[in-house]
């Protein structure tokens, strides 16, 4: 368990998202509605980076199949194929910097 600093809450202004390499993963912390969520950053379907898809309000949609998930709690919203969730990580906000509890 330890704690890793992702940015200042500030710069990762809602809507935005912000990917992060921690403990040998590739995590995207996004930031809904002032609410940060942080999940797995490489799609359960064939590996792409979800950091290049898009964020609306809370569904990500991975930029090369169209698959959507729900960045509350990393769980698959819409596929044709079923595919698995993705892992979800707490993040927490202290001091205006934001940060990923793993
Ligand atoms: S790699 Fe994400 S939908 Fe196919």
């Amino acid at each position: 368990m330890g704690k890793i600093i992702v940015g200042k809450a500030a710069d990762i202004t809602a809507g935005k998202m912000q990917k992060v390499t921690a403990d040998g993963k590739e995590i995207l912390v996004v930031n809904v509605d002032g609410n940060f969520y942080a999940m797995d950053d490489t799609c359960t379907h064939a590996g792409a980076s979800l950091s290049e898809g898009t964020l609306e309000g809370a569904i990500l949609t991975c930029g090369w199949h169209g698959a959507k998930f729900d960045c509350k709690a990393g769980k698959l919203h819409a596929f044709p194929a079923k595919i698995k969730d993705l892992n979800s990580y707490k993040v927490v906000v202290e001091s205006e910097n934001v940060f990923l509890e793993l």
